[in-house]
């Protein structure tokens, strides 16, 4: 390009469908825009917000581990690690003590793949219809839906998805060549879906019976999200693996795969990265653990979502399918495309998701003052009910 020709702006690779609005400071659940106007965020930034923007508790972690020792290679070890692993473990049930530690929700379940395919010698992977587990090729593989699929083909071989919640589809696709079952507890960007007792409880059964490995991918519904610290804690299902991210580490890129000692000793495997478990990352995973239990976030996520589910319950029938999910994790299923009332909520200050294309989602910040998600709930009656 001629140097006295201007350059065009630059602009995402990957540009959203309208031009983005613009904030420029958030604090709690409220981000405000450059003119001062303020929002609601009733989508936790895609759910890495349970703790809300800028949690005074990780920001003040973040300061103090990064003027001390901001990254370190993962070949040493720090105190700062140690004290996270040890806390995560602690919330977790025993048999789930090693932690493969990385940076994205996608990375911690291409680990969990890596794994359970060297740990078993086998590669077969059975995921679920609707179910999304990212956007990487071997996360991809397992993610369902045609438009993020697309484009992208071939992907990984082996992989095979059942509808979810159709525990005999489960049961006959997995078989002794599997290596793994990958599923959410909850579907979230699916639709928000929550499993049944029964498909679970025949996922962990048919994966002993096999020989498999189970999965249960909690990106989106781990630590607090559906008025559990985890939601596999609902059905008593203990996995063989477990990814966490988004809320992890209060906002700092984070992925964690959690796995057993056996699944760890019959892994003959080589798998690293070199930002996994920075001593940034941990402090801040810390203290948005702490922050977590301490202000029992989960508690509160059943108690507020309990409350607003039973409230959005009475939305008009012929407007609204459904309302389901769990704690503070909603889908409300619209009978028509949500995409217009998503923009009138973003006009009234709300910003809420989509979870497929009639599906309204709510992943508020758990920290959100009861104020405004009572104003959230608001703002969407009267939208979906003048609408
Ligand atoms: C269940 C689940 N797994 C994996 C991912 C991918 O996470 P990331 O976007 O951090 O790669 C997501 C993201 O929404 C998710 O909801």
């Amino acid at each position: 390009m001629s140097p006295d020709l201007p350059r065009p702006a630059p602009a995402a690779f990957v540009a959203p469908s309208r031009p983005p609005r613009t904030f420029v400071r958030g604090e709690g659940a409220s981000l405000w825009d450059a003119s001062g106007r303020r929002f609601v965020d009733l989508g936790a930034s895609h759910g890495v917000g349970n703790l809300g923007i800028s949690h005074p508790a990780v920001v003040q972690a973040i300061q103090r581990q990064a003027a001390e020792l901001l990254y370190l290679s993962t070949g040493y070890d720090t105190p700062v690690r140690t004290e996270f692993l040890e806390r995560l473990t602690s919330l977790l049930p025993p048999s789930l003590d090693r932690v493969f530690l990385s940076n994205s929700g996608t990375e911690s379940v291409e680990a969990a793949i890596k794994f359970a395919r060297a740990a078993t010698g086998r590669a077969k992977v059975v995921a679920a219809m609707r179910g999304f587990h990212g956007r990487t090729m071997g996360s991809l593989s397992a993610t369902w839906r045609k438009e993020f699929r697309e484009g992208f083909e071939p992907l990984v071989p082996g992989f095979v998805h059942v509808p979810y919640n159709d525990v005999d589809a489960l049961r006959a696709a997995v078989d002794d060549t599997t290596a793994l079952v990958l599923l959410e507890p909850v579907q979230g960007e699916g639709g928000v879906h929550p499993a049944t007792p029964e498909f679970l409880a025949e996922a962990r059964r048919r994966t002993e019976e096999t020989g498999a490995l189970l999965a249960l991918d909690e990106v989106q519904t781990g630590l607090g999200r559906t008025g559990r610290l985890f939601a596999f804690e609902r059905w008593g299902v203990v996995p063989d693996l477990l990814t966490l991210a988004k809320s992890l580490a209060g906002g700092v890129p984070i992925g964690a795969t959690v796995t057993t000692e056996a699944v760890q000793a019959r892994f003959h495997g080589s798998h690293h990265s070199t930002f996994g478990g920075s001593p940034l990352a941990c402090a801040a995973g810390v203290a948005a653990l702490d922050v977590t239990v301490r202000e029992r976030l989960a508690e509160r996520a059943d108690r507020l979502g309990t409350a607003a589910r039973e409230r959005l319950a009475r939305l008009p029938p012929e407007k609204v399918r459904e309302v389901r999910g769990l704690g503070l994790l909603i889908g409300i299923e619209m009978r028509e495309r949500v995409a217009p009332h998503l923009l009138r909520l973003e006009e009234k200050g709300f910003l809420a998701l989509p979870a497929g294309p009639t599906v309204l989602r709510l992943i508020p910040p758990l920290v959100i003052p009861e104020d405004d998600l009572r104003a959230g709930l608001e703002a969407i009656e009267e939208v979906v009910g003048n609408g």
